[in-house]
């Protein structure tokens, strides 16, 4: 075992349940359920991978004690009819087999049970509630609207809620005792009460949504006395010795006089006196600001509720668990300090979930790196099945292994190292097949080295495949460009053509001046190599780059996005043309060195391509920063210190020293259409990622993965 995590893996009780190490799953609707509440395969086998990856406890996702009643999801787990318990039998059994324990996350969606409103069913809360309008439909695309929560209900009229009287609280009690013997029967381990994130229970806690004037209203002891009597019903329904998790919100983000710290604390101790064997400690931020999502649950900032937790630890004799973005050596730390007793993790553990085996192995650079891009959660908001950007086999765990090896060894020549060539690359080889790669430049990395420049967590992805293609027997050439001669000279199998995106900029009046950079000309600028963009350089701007270039600080991603914070060879104000997941990302990064910024998108949307809820942070943040972003915006023409565009059938002027035009990205398929009119090529040509189809990170993967995986069935 690895003398770095002695904390974090060693074993540890909750409530007399024995767990083999301090690492929660923690619950993440997946919508892999079947529409009529049961486990299907899909979902026991994207559990079991976890189990298996070596986590001590897994919490099954948001799951409805009432089903079909308070579902969130269209594909929610029911545990309310013994018609459930052949699935969850299984699942339990397949969790089990791999020394895993298993906690059913019970839960009532509340105000935001959006199947109950899909249905024609009133929305279950405690005191009347004023319809919120959301600044969330701001941030969608067209296509998405449809798509995102059912909120106008089969009338159109949208939302209806039902005040709870006192007999149907008392029948809810029962409900939660019912399916948690249920749960019990089925085999799990535990069963953890969702009493945060906004849904019912949390409604009644909170004194923002909570104005009873009953027993279940007014004192932090009368809004939790619901929470305490489920606690209570589920002992008496599965005996004292069966162990229930409370989930809690330490905070609601956004919500004026909503939860607090000391609300929760307080709630905690109540919850302990119940007879709750842990507490999970968790916030919730008022989805009705798009923003807020990163604040709470899915935050944003690295162990953001780390103070939430060692508050309620020192409030309570019984374990604590930690989540919020949290490092497994952070994790480690605070267990060690006693902050708090487990550590749970969401999105690692989508990202890669071999994560606990390989701290065991001490193996820890090679865990696949989870880069904060809200894919995941992203597909949930749109009810669609979750998926992982970085690691594509999640949720696709039941179609098989598609690293089982071979059994024949073919010869695979990968052209382009970005991450679609790199994930290419690496599956073959672990596949047990002859790889070469090249890529042209002196890094691996493609584009995503840019994009790593503007969002840290990129490069941790970039670093982990570059360093995963090293370690693999994969004959790897830099600083290689591909010629036709050289791949006949190659004679592979297969040629994998995964030569990114070309990006130059589209027919605009004005746009070959100087002070105008297109993306390649950009990239170039930032990561060197582009003499035409950097001859449209000052002689000061050029001898820095020169230095930079000489001195291989270019290369550097951290150090580059770090040296860039004081110096850039772009001016003070600046207009980005396309606001599209290049123009966002890049403004986002301009903006953080205090660049003025104007985006202007042509097209209805800002950030089509980015996941809902990192589009939502980003477009908050670059506002937040000053910047200035229109959609609609028709450019007429790039001027001296000004480009001229038309909105709302009128003339404006957006005013900046520099111009970058941040759109026309298209695949690029010099090579793939060289190849396809060259009989001389014997070898089966396969062209992935943005070469394909500008996809970006997530298409790129994606695309990876299912060229392995084709190849197989061929
Ligand atoms: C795709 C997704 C779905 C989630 N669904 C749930 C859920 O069903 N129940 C819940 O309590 N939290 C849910 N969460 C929140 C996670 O349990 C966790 O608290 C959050 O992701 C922060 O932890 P992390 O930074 O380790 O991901 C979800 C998170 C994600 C990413
Ligand atoms: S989709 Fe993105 S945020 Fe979600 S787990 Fe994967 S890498 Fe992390």
């Amino acid at each position: 075992m690895s003398s770095h995590y002695l904390h974090l893996m060693s074993p540890a009780e909750i409530g007399g349940m024995k767990l083999r190490n301090r690492i929660v799953l923690a619950a993440m609707g997946s919508n892999y359920a079947s529409e009529e509440g049961h486990c299907t395969e899909q979902l026991k086998a994207y559990y079991e991978a976890r189990a298996k990856g070596g986590t001590g406890l897994v919490v099954l996702e948001t799951s409805a004690a009432c089903w079909p009643n308070g579902s969130t999801m269209p594909n929610t787990v029911g545990f309310s009819k013994d018609e459930f318990l052949p699935g969850l039998q299984d699942l339990a059994e397949r969790v089990h087999s791999h020394g895993a324990k298993i906690a059913a996350q019970l839960n009532h969606g509340g105000k935001m049970a959006q199947e109950d409103t899909a249905a024609g069913r009133p929305l279950f809360v405690p005191s009347l509630m004023e319809k919120a309008s959301s600044d969330m439909f701001n941030v969608l695309t067209p296509d998405e609207v449809g798509n995102f929560i059912k909120a106008a209900g089969p009338d159109g009229k949208g939302p209806q809620y039902h005040v709870m009287t006192i007999d149907d609280i008392k029948a809810m009690v029962a409900d939660f005792a019912a399916a948690s013997r249920r749960a019990k029967t089925a085999g799990f381990d535990a069963i953890e009460i969702h009493a945060g994130h906004g849904y019912l229970l949390a409604t009644f806690l909170s004194p923002a949504y909570n104005k009873r004037t009953d027993q279940y209203g007014g004192s932090r002891e009368n809004r939790a006395r619901f929470l305490c009597e489920i606690i209570t019903a589920i002992h008496s329904a599965c005996g004292e010795d069966f162990p229930i998790l409370v989930r809690l919100d330490a905070k609601e983000y956004r919500i004026e006089g909503g939860i607090e710290l000391d609300d929760c604390v307080e709630t905690a101790r109540l919850c302990e006196r119940a007879g709750a064997s842990a507490i999970d400690v968790s916030a919730y931020g008022n989805v009705a600001h798009s923003i807020a999502f990163t604040e709470a649950p899915l935050v944003h900032e690295p162990a953001g509720f780390v103070p939430f937790a060692k508050a309620v630890k020192q409030a309570v004799s019984i374990p604590v668990i930690g989540v919020g973005r949290i490092a497994p050596d952070v994790g480690e730390r605070c267990i060690a300090a006693g902050d708090f007793d487990f550590l749970a993790m969401g999105r690692k553990l989508l990202a890669d979930p071999e994560l606990p085996n390989k701290l065991a192995a001490g193996e820890a650079q090679t865990i696949r790196p989870c880069i904060y891009c809200y894919v995941c959660v992203s597909k949930i908001f749109i009810n669609q099945p979750m998926c992982c950007a970085v690691n594509h086999n999640t949720g696709r765990e039941h179609e098989g292994d598609i690293i089982a090896r071979s059994s024949t060894s073919e010869k695979f020549l990968v052209v382009g190292g970005g991450p679609g060539g790199m994930e290419a690359a690496r599956l073959l080889a672990l596949k047990g097949h002859q790889v070469s790669l090249w890529e042209r430049e002196k890094d691996l990395g493609g584009t995503a080295r840019i994009a790593a420049l503007a969002y840290k967590p990129n490069e941790h992805l970039v670093k982990y495949l570059s360093k995963a293609v090293k370690a693999l027997p994969i004959k790897l050439q830099l600083g290689k460009s591909a010629t036709v001669d050289m791949l006949l000279a190659e004679a592979p199998d297969h040629i994998i053509l995964a030569t990114g995106a070309k990006r130059e900029a589209p027919a605009i009046v004005g746009k070959d001046q100087r002070h105008v950079f297109d993306g390649d000309e950009l990239r170039g600028l930032l990561m060197g190599g582009n003499p035409q963009a950097v001859a449209k350089l000052s002689l000061f701007s050029r001898l820095m780059l020169k230095a930079g270039q000489f001195s291989q600080i270019l290369r550097h991603i951290s150090l580059s996005r770090f040296l860039s914070k004081f110096w850039l060879p772009l001016a003070d104000e600046i207009v980005v043309i396309g606001g599209g997941l290049v123009g966002l990302e890049l403004a986002e990064y301009l903006v953080e060195r205090r660049r003025k910024i104007t985006v202007l998108e042509p097209g209805p949307s800002l950030g089509a391509e980015l996941s809902i809820v990192r589009r939502a942070r980003v477009i908050h943040q670059l506002r937040a920063h000053g910047a200035t972003l229109h959609s609609n915006a028709s450019i007429v023409s790039i001027e001296n210190e000004k480009v001229v565009y038309q909105r709302d059938e009128e003339t404006h002027e957006a005013h900046g020293k520099q111009v970058i035009i941040a759109m026309g990205a298209e695949p690029e398929t010099t090579m793939a259409n060289s190849l396809s009119c060259d009989s001389r090529i014997k070898a089966s040509v396969h062209s992935i990622g943005d070469g394909r189809s500008v996809g970006y990170i997530e298409g790129a993967i994606l695309d990876a993965r299912n060229l392995v995986q084709n190849l197989d069935s061929q």
